[in-house]
């Protein structure tokens, strides 16, 4: 079945193997017109070159010969002629004809008279030259009858001339000659062309089929195991792509089920009611998804700038559970019971958050050392050098083993359902599977995951992926980072990996990696409408009405391109000057690692370009780039979607990216343009967007301005594709399909567990 599915996509695979007669016949049509076609062209360049050779062999052929029988014919024509025996001259010309292969034969006088002739001298001939002229003349004439070939040889006495013989060949018999000649070259240009069409076609064939041959070699194999295959060699570089293509279709094929589903946070609750029923689920992150601050105007509560945060809560408020995450506000040990817990969202609480308490060595080495100074930029090969300091990492395995500790002491029962985020906790997974083998531990890694050489240089990595095999299931955005993380596996633990069920088995444990492309709650309404939004944010900015404008929304880091984003907006401004004045980038910025230099030197270096581009263009108080290094809460960032033209997401390398997304479902007037670099997670689901690679700051500055003066209709086109995507493939259907996979691996480990102890109880009665 998966074989016809992925021979559909493979059109000339599929069209070898489903309709062979009908695409053998339209195969052969495509050698052998191209063919024919060379074939006679080349026959109508060259016909008339080979025709004029041939003609030309044949008269040089027969100048040969006629100065031959001239040169026979003169000592009996001189005695003849002076005889003046008609007779004998008449008898010599008609035979000469007959044995010489001649048309005619005639002697003109000196002066032009015809004196002799055979009787099949044309009388039209007449003479030609006469007397006077060179020794030899020739020439073509064209008779009545048809052309001859004329030579005129002087008959000389010593040096008197007697007169001229005439020697005429008949040219009809040359011309049917070079026709015939022609005919039989044309055919066998043609007996050629289709010999040569037949053995190409049959060669293509055999190995037509013997290519077809291997790949369903590939394909059934595939199916069955994932034992190495030996496809012969000209297949050998498709082999990996139709194995991860086919694993693709394999996950497409589990998740067609829950594709057809509308989800909605309650398909997302009964769902987690049907499937895990009464089973306790708990989030592990580092960031909290409210934090407590302390103001002047009292405590004040905050969303963090966080693409996990923003995925993983409407989940959360959809199942309820408890969610353990580092207290890291002001104000936060002053919100919590004597548990350490708080129920959120404050509003309107559905479940309940539980903070766990840093010390600064403990968030300084965890946090900023080793999990943003190491992991951070170690995953994401974005032209920054990881940091790996033996402190940190021994702040990262403490702070990994107190977030473990918590889950346990959460947990309620010997095996719940934990959902573990992202990078800052490799380590947990296997620490809470010692405490707790029976727990369903699923992981998702927020950012992508390297090549197993950049993995290489992270002095920990064994242990690091030692601990992430403590999972149940590992989920990343892309496919192509579970094969990333499949293949760092193989090569550096000794463990046993089902590429075809896509699973790890390590010390006796089974880990599951799977793609879940992380998404946002799709919005039901806003609180203003777009024009309203754009006349707003045109106000707050001191823009006119008209004022095009394009936004960037991230948290302030090195890997988001921000940069790049900026010299695109100052190359636009050079290419295109009329947009000088009319035009601005608003980048809202949001402060993120600040203690760290990196991030530091970031920001500066982000305020300095800006500073020179708006001195650059600025006339008055026109700024090109309009810079905000603040936090923004959601509705602020909502209306900031709505009222721009265009949004521009530039990473270097992102995960998934859930601003593109964001901004997407905000317009629902189906307006603006995404612009959206290629190394996001996103691009492979956004294909409406305009694709840029942000290295490439002309070809931003194009996508820009492309952006900038797309009509209407083709924006509303692109927009209403990519929100039809974006509200189908919301964060509900990533959440419900790890938990129906984590349902799923939890019935398959009860069976077992029950299939163990039945035997055993088995055992026990026999012995
Ligand atoms: O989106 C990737 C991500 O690492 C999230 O996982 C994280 O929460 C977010 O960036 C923000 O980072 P931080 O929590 O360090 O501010």
């Amino acid at each position: 079945m998966l074989c016809a599915d992925l021979l559909q996509i493979l059109p000339t695979v599929a069209c070898g193997l489903k309709a062979p007669n009908m695409q053998s016949f339209r195969f052969s049509l495509r050698f052998i017109l191209p063919l024919a076609l060379v074939v006679g062209l080349f026959a109508y360049a060259v016909m008339p070159v080979v025709n004029d050779m041939t003609v030309r062999w044949f008269v040089r052929d027969l100048e040969a010969r006629s100065q031959m029988l001239a040169s026979a014919l003169q000592q009996p024509l001189l005695e003849y002629v002076a005889d003046k025996n008609q007779k004998k001259i008449r008898q010599l010309f008609d035979r000469s004809v007959q044995e010489g292969g001649l048309y005619a034969l005639g002697f003109c006088s000196p002066s032009g008279q015809l004196l002799y002739r055979s009787s099949t001298y044309p009388v039209v001939l007449g003479c030609r030259a006469g007397g006077a002229g060179s020794e030899t003349q020739r020439s073509l004439v064209d008779l009545p009858d048809g052309r001859v070939h004329v030579t005129e040889s002087q008959v000389r006495q010593g040096t008197e001339v007697l007169g001229q013989l005439i020697l005429v060949h008949d040219m009809r018999y040359i011309e049917r000659r070079t026709a015939e000649t022609q005919h039989y070259l044309i055919t066998l240009f043609a007996l050629l062309a289709v010999v040569i069409s037949l053995i190409t076609v049959f060669i293509a064939h055999l190995s037509w089929r013997g290519w077809i041959n291997a790949v369903k070699g590939i394909l059934h194999l595939d199916e069955r195991s994932s034992r190495s295959l030996s496809a012969p060699p000209e297949v050998q570089p498709l082999v990996g792509d139709l194995r991860a293509l086919l694993h693709e279709m394999r996950v497409d094929r589990r998740g067609e089920g829950v594709s057809a589903i509308n989800w909605t946070p309650e398909k997302l609750r009964s769902l987690l009611h049907d499937e895990l029923s009464g089973d306790q689920i708990l989030v592990v992150s580092n960031r909290e998804p409210y934090i407590h601050t302390r103001t002047p105007e009292g405590i004040e509560v905050r969303r963090p700038a966080s693409g996990l945060v923003t995925a993983v809560e409407p989940v959360m408020r959809a199942c309820s559970g408890t969610w353990i995450a580092h207290g890291a506000g002001t104000a936060d040990r002053e919100t919590v019971d004597a548990n350490d817990h708080v129920a959120v969202p404050p509003r309107k609480p559905s479940y309940t958050l539980r903070r766990v308490w840093l010390s600064k060595e403990e968030e300084q080495g965890y946090y900023y050392g080793f999990a943003n100074e190491g992991l951070w930029p170690l995953c994401h090969i974005a032209h920054v050098r990881p940091v790996f300091r033996t402190s940190d990492w021994e702040q990262y395995v403490a702070v990994n083993q107190r977030f473990a500790d918590a889950v346990i002491k959460e947990a309620h029962s010997e095996d719940p359902v934990v959902l573990v985020q992202d990078y800052h906790f490799a380590l947990l997974p296997r620490m809470v599977r010692e405490k707790l083998p029976r727990a369903t531990i699923i992981m998702f890694w927020h950012i992508p995951w390297p090549n197993p050489e950049s993995f290489g240089i992270c002095p920990w990595r064994e242990e690091i992926l030692e601990g992430l095999l403590g999972n149940t299931l590992l989920g990343f955005h892309t496919p192509f980072h579970c094969k990333n993380f499949l293949e760092t596996v193989d090569r550096y633990l000794e463990a046993r990996i089902e590429h075809e069920a896509s699973t790890i088995s390590y010390g006796g444990e089974l880990t599951e990696v799977e793609p879940y492309p992380i998404s946002i709650a799709w919005p039901d309404e806003f609180p203003r409408s777009v024009p309203d939004c754009r006349a707003d944010v045109r106000r707050e900015l001191g823009l006119s009405d008209k004022h095009l404008l394009a936004l960037g929304v991230d948290r302030l880091d090195y890997t988001k391109g921000i940069i790049e984003r900026i010299q695109a907006v100052e190359r636009v401004l050079e290419l295109y000057p009329s947009l000088i004045g009319h035009f601005s980038l608003v980048q809202i910025a949001a402060p993120s690692r600040s203690s760290l230099d990196e991030y530091q030197n970031l920001e500066s270096r982000v305020r300095a370009l800006a500073l020179r581009i708006n001195k650059r263009f600025s006339n008055g108080s026109y700024e090109p780039i309009i810079l905000k290094i603040e936090h923004y809460d959601s509705e602020d960032v909502n209306r900031y979607y709505r009222g721009a033209d265009v949004c521009m997401v530039t990473s270097l390398h992102d995960g998934m990216n859930l601003v593109a997304k964001e901004f997407v479902a905000a317009r629902d007037d189906e307006r603006g343009v995404l612009i959206l670099s290629q190394f996001t997670g996103a691009a492979r689901e956004l294909h409406e967007a305009l694709i840029i690679n942000p290295y490439h700051i002309e070809q931003g500055a194009e996508a820009l301005h492309r952006a900038l003066t797309m009509p209407e209709g083709e924006q509303r086109e692109r927009m209403r594709s990519m929100r039809i995507l974006v509200r189908d493939f919301n964060v509900y259907r990533w959440a419900g399909r790890m938990l129906i996979d984590a349902a799923r691996l939890r019935r398959r480990e009860r069976v077992t567990a029950r299939i163990h102890s039945q035997s055993r109880k088995a055992l026990r009665r026999v012995v």
